[in-house]
This record gives C-alpha cells, sequence and structure tokens, in this order.
C-alpha cells in the first residue's frame, strides 16, 4: 500500500527559515493517484458499455475489476490505456490526462491485453526485444531491461527457445516481460489468467507478487476468478452493465454480506449472479474469444 512519505524525517534539524526550507525539501511533489477516472462513459452505437464510471486507484495498489463478461472492463481499460478517447468523463494516470497526452501516458504503462500478443515463431527473449524497441527502450540500457524483465518473470532458462514450446502459463509470463520491458509505473493486466490451469494461475500471481515488492508499481487487473481476486487485491470494484456497484477491500466487501460471505458471494450480490450479463452478442463473442485465448494456451 501507499506510505506517507512527505514531511522532515525524525532527527533532522529544522531549518531556520523558511526559505531554507525550500533548499532542503525535495519540490513538492502532489501525492497522485495512479488513475482517476471521472463519469467515464464509452458507447457503441446505442449501447453504452462505460457508464460514468468514477473510479480512483492509489499508487501502488494491486487494484482488481471485477464484472461478468460484458460488464465494460476492458472498455474501460482501453481507454485508460489511451485505445479509446473517453466520450464523456476523463482518465488521468499519475496525473496525466490520457485523451489530452496519450503517448506520455502510454510511456508509464505496461499492459497486457485479454488477447495474446506474443509471436510463437520467435524466441522468448526475441519477443522481449520486440517491445523494447516498440517502446523505444534506450538502446543503451535495452539489453539489461529485456534480462531483467525475463529474469523478472522466471523466464531466463527459456528464453532462447522458441515461443511454440511454451506452457501457456509461460507464455502469460513472457507477456508479462514484454508489458515490463519499458519499467512501468502502472502494469494493467486483462484477464491475465484466463485459460490457465490452476497451477499456472498461482505462478503468474506468484510472480506479479514477488514485482510488486520490488518495484514502486501499480497493478490494476480484470479477472473472473474471485479467489484470485481475494487473494492478491489490495482493493477491487465489481463492475455491472458499465457501471461500478462497489468498491473497497475483499474483506470488507464481505463483511458488509455477512459473516462468512466469500467474494463469490460479493460478485453475485452485486452483478445479479451470471458470469456472462450480455443481452447482445457480445456475450457469445466474448466467450468465444476466451475459448480461443485458451486454446491458444493450451
Ligand atoms: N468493438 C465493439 N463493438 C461493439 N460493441 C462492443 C465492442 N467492444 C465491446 N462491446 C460491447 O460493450 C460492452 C462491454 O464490453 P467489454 O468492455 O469488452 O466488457 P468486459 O471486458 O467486461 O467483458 C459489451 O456489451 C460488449 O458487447
Ligand atoms: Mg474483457
Amino acid at each position: 500500500m501507499t506510505g506517507q512519505h512527505d514531511g522532515v524525517g525524525q532527527g533532522v534539524a529544522p531549518p531556520a527559515s523558511s526559505t531554507d526550507l525550500a533548499t532542503v525539501l525535495p519540490p513538492a511533489e502532489p501525492r497522485r493517484s495512479a488513475v482517476v477516472c471521472s463519469g467515464l462513459t464509452y458507447r457503441f452505437g446505442t449501447h453504452t458499455a462505460v457508464d460514468h464510471v468514477d473510479l480512483r486507484i492509489e499508487r501502488g495498489e494491486t487494484f482488481g475489476l471485477l464484472g461478468p463478461n460484458g460488464a465494460g472492463k476492458t472498455t474501460t481499460i482501453r481507454m485508460l490505456t489511451t485505445l479509446l478517447r473517453p466520450m464523456e468523463g476523463s482518465v488521468s494516470v499519475l496525473g496525466i490526462d490520457a485523451a489530452a497526452q496519450p503517448m506520455r501516458v502510454r510511456r508509464m504503462i505496461g499492459y497486457v491485453p485479454q488477447l495474446l500478443s506474443a509471436d510463437a515463431t520467435l524466441t522468448g527473449r526475441e519477443n522481449v526485444e520486440l517491445f523494447a524497441r516498440l517502446f523505444d527502450v534506450p538502446r543503451k540500457v535495452r539489453g539489461d531491461r529485456v534480462e531483467g524483465a525475463l529474469a523478472a518473470m522466471g523466464l531466463t532458462e527459456a528464453a532462447g527457445r522458441q515461443v511454440k514450446t511454451y506452457s501457456g502459463g509461460m507464455i502469460r509470463r513472457l507477456e508479462l516481460a514484454q508489458a515490463l520491458v519499458n519499467s512501468p509505473r502502472l502494469l494493467v493486466l486483462d484477464e491475465p489468467t484466463v485459460g490457465l490451469d490452476p497451477l499456472a494461475r498461482t505462478d503468474v500471481w506468484e510472480f506479479i507478487a514477488k514485482l510488486r515488492e520490488t518495484a514502486d508499481m501499480t497493478v490494476l487487473m480484470t479477472t473472473h476468478y474471485m479467489d484470485e481476486a481475494d487473494t492478491y487485491c489490495d482493493r477491487v470494484s465489481l463492475m455491472h452493465r458499465g457501471s461500478i456497484r462497489a468498491t473497497g477491500t475483499p474483506g470488507l466487501l464481505k463483511a458488509m454480506l455477512g459473516d462468512n460471505a466469500t467474494l463469490d458471494d460479493v460478485f453475485r450480490h452485486y452483478t445479479g449472479g451470471t458470469l456472462d450479463d450480455n443481452t447482445e452478442t457480445g456475450g457469445i463473442r466474448d466467450v468465444r474469444r476466451a475459448r480461443r485465448t485458451a486454446r491458444r494456451l493450451g
């Protein structure tokens, strides 16, 4: 979680005057939230996919956006990552407005999309190098960054092999390494473990958790798996039909429902109980997409 680093530490003699103070302390930097959405809205035709979403994610949090298929999670994330322009409202990342300065926002973000993005005919290392060039990682540090990202995801030994020899869990970790290569301040993961078996899912999460301990990074993720959200998220939002229905720590949200409530109960309470909430064709498309992803992950 975020800590307060402002103010003068104990044992430091107070400066003689306020003029001195300005030279001793670093320039005042407001503690910016990692993500702020205000009235964020997006429509596909007449269908409102994201409906006036207000959301604040603090720096250093692991935040879960939960909701059934079609709730609007991916559309929210695509606005945040500057791939879609908000139709109403705004979203800012570390104080930078995504619509006004998309390139600045992109440089601060690592994004693992719902669809797979690794090239099976390249080696793991080549895939990560490709992203390093795409993200304009300076040449001098590129090699170190690539090796660092591979190591952080436990892929150093497999890095020289073609990706088509990787297991599903390894491919997901490779995609994480790709997203990490530009040292993002905000890591955005859309359904990072869909289609993986329980062991591979745990594996992916353990690597993300370890990363969180070493880097000053905020993680925003979507998932269908309530057990994952419960274990790994500091806070979650329940999204349903384009709106945020509840936000809080998993513990608080469960406690609000009753003594033995699980996060599954919370999910059902706020989303009407189904994993698939589409009134339109999107549901089927999303399920097909998830199946395709699952097949590719093997
Ligand atoms: N490219 C698109 N064209 C038309 N409708 C879309 C498109 N993408 C998403 N939608 C619709 O917007 C709604 C929200 O979708 P999405 O953000 O993908 O939800 P989630 O990620 O929560 O499953 C759904 O009803 C979906 O069918
Ligand atoms: Mg989605």
